[in-house]
């Protein structure tokens, strides 16, 4: 339709994806093939099967589990390269992705073969489709502060081509408050701070990531808006919002895209942006995202290209780079 082919065209940036939540199933078998490594499942159709999530839990089970096919400097480059193609395609221009290194160091893959790899990709990527992008390290919060450390402490070669830090995982029980030192020790080194907060945690987590952290941006933050005064806060600090329709209705955040609050967000004044999470598990990249609550919710042009704006100004660019994509 019209409406989708004016969301494809529109210039977007990526700003909350998990690169590891990128892995579609064939390449997932591809590489098991290539790594001669097992996996519990017969086929491509069994893997997207077993893609039925009641919460954030249950994905993040099956998602650390199939990031183990990911094991040499190719396999990052690949996974990268399948996604910056996709990206593209949908018209992104600019990609800030998040990579989970203690996913793969914790099962003995060496920090520089995950960063490698994705920094060959981001290179390829900007040749290929002049596509720019940025990475994200997340700490995994279920995991100890000591190891967020040890973390920032391998990453310390590649800081100059890391832009931020961020904070995922199992959000509930593992407070923002718990990394407010690596965050600390992160911003000394000039990284940009972002953090998951508010998806499945409550109103208070997106306080401490604002308080605590000193975040820059918050992913999600669905659950901001049972807080009147944590939305004017928000609202008042111009702070982006790096909503994931798609994921929120997968892992059960929303029971259903028409109670979606991407609308309700702009009207409150959020800087609200549309991004994928993870699209090889929850069935769709950047433009499926917005096509979903553009037809849910029923949004204007105007408000899909408020959304495509906020996605600049909201993004680690620096202000003259914003400023050619406005
Ligand atoms: N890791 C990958 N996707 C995530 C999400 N939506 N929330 C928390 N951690 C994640
Ligand atoms: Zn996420």
């Amino acid at each position: 339709t019209d409406l989708d082919s004016f969301i494809a065209r529109l210039p977007k940036a990526e700003l909350h994806l998990h690169i590891e939540g990128s892995l579609e199933p064939e390449l997932m078998f591809a590489l098991a093939e290539r790594n001669g490594i097992a996996i519990p499942y017969a086929s491509v159709d069994e893997v997207r099967a077993a893609y039925a999530f009641s919460n954030l839990q249950d994905f993040l089970d099956i998602y650390y589990a199939g990031a183990g096919v990911l094991q040499t400097e190719a396999d990052f480059h690949d996974l990268a390269m399948a996604y910056f193609d996709r990206a593209a395609a949908d018209g992104v221009v600019h990609a800030e992705i998040m990579f989970d290194p203690q996913t793969h160091t914790d099962r003995g893959i060496a920090f520089a073969t995950v960063i490698e790899g994705l920094l060959s990709a981001m290179v390829e990527a900007e040749a290929k489709h002049g596509l720019t992008s940025a990475l994200i390290m997340s700490f995994l919060r279920h995991l100890s502060e000591e190891a967020a450390f040890e973390t920032l402490a391998m990453a310390e070669p590649w800081l100059d081509r890391i832009t931020a830090v961020g904070l995922d995982s199992s959000e509930v029980g593992h407070p923002p408050s718990k990394f407010a030192r690596v965050f600390a020790a992160a911003r000394e080194k000039g990284l940009k701070l972002t953090a998951h907060a508010g998806e499945e945690g409550p109103p208070e987590y997106v306080h401490e990531a604002l308080d605590l952290l000193q975040v820059d941006r918050i992913d999600h933050g669905n659950r901001a808006l049972e807080d009147g005064a944590l939305v004017r806060r928000l609202a008042g600090d111009g702070m982006t919002l790096t909503v994931c329709p798609l994921s929120n209705l997968k892992l059960c955040v929303v029971g259903d895209l028409a109670g979606h609050p991407i609308d309700r967000m702009l009207a409150e004044g959020l800087k609200a942006t549309v991004n994928s999470d993870d699209p090889a598990y929850f069935g769709g990249y950047v433009a499926d995202n917005y096509r979903a609550v553009a037809q849910a919710r029923g949004l204007s042009r105007d408000d899909l290209a408020q959304l495509a704006r906020n996605s600049f100004t909201g993004s680690f660019l620096p202000p003259d780079a914003v400023a050619r994509h406005l």
